[in-house]
């Protein structure tokens, strides 16, 4: 089993560390548009065609299956990736979904979801969990933990700061839908904001359920071999890459 994974730029090694820690693939092809980023601000449009250039560039890869772990991308450009690809392609956006769904027996759970401007935008998520009856749902962009995380800021006053200003009006959330590929990073400081009761749902480990409970994937694989792409840099993308997956 050999799959690509795809993301804006480096945020989607959370989902890679996911896909890694449960074996589920033999070969992993990792591309991200680091010359591109951030997608989270720029409008549908351009969002699909980055997206079908990545899957152009898949197609030099004899490969099994597409991960989209960007949500910006899984958002909006889906379809449009399905239709050029030659393989499957999944996204993290359907994942999210499921996973709430599976974890929440009571449809009034109150779940808040937060991802770039444009995931938020495109009510992805709502709509998704509210074909499943959930209907106390509650969204918020919140594009400013993107950059903090990528200056590797995980607690103190900016933070918290940020945190402030983002949820002080918000109820404290039954789940929290951790809707972009940066905010796993975040997860200890927003699980210490919201308190203990508040469940987590990331977008990496949404991917493996998936996989396992869509796909029935259950052969894993000890020693997968993982090649790193990106459009700009790929240096700095394997440099931050053996930091994240590995540390
Ligand atoms: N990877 C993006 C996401 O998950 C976040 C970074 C960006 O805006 O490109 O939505």
């Amino acid at each position: 089993m050999k799959i690509g994974v795809f993301d804006s730029g480096i945020g989607g090694l959370t989902v890679v560390k996911s896909l890694l820690h449960h074996q589920l693939f033999e070969e992993i092809i990792y591309f991200g548009d680091t010359a591109r980023v951030p997608y989270g601000s720029k409008d549908k449009n351009t969002i699909i065609r980055y997206a079908i250039e990545a899957v152009e560039f898949f197609k030099n890869f004899e490969l099994d299956m597409i991960v989209v772990a960007c949500n910006t991308v899984s958002a909006y450009a889906l379809s449009e990736m399905r239709e050029s690809a030659t393989c499957p392609v999944i996204g993290v956006v359907d994942a999210g979904v499921l996973a709430t769904a599976n974890a929440l027996k009571d449809k009034k759970s109150n779940i808040l979801i937060i991802g770039t401007k444009a995931t938020i935008a495109s009510n992805a998520y709502e709509e998704g969990l509210k074909k499943l009856q959930f209907q106390n749902l509650q969204s918020t962009p919140t594009p400013l933990f993107v950059p903090l995380v990528e200056e590797e800021i995980f607690d103190g006053d900016i933070l918290t700061s940020t945190l402030h200003h983002y949820f002080k009006n918000k109820k404290t959330p039954d789940a929290l839908i951790l809707g972009c590929t940066h905010f796993p990073l975040l997860s200890k400081t927003l699980q210490n904001y919201f308190g203990e009761k508040t469940l987590l749902i990331h977008s990496g480990d949404a991917i493996v359920e998936f996989l396992e409970k869509e796909f029935y994937f259950s052969k894993k694989y000890r020693d997968p071999k993982l090649k790193f792409f990106a459009s700009e840099n790929p240096d700095a993308l394997r440099k931050i890459a053996q930091k994240w997956l590995y540390a």
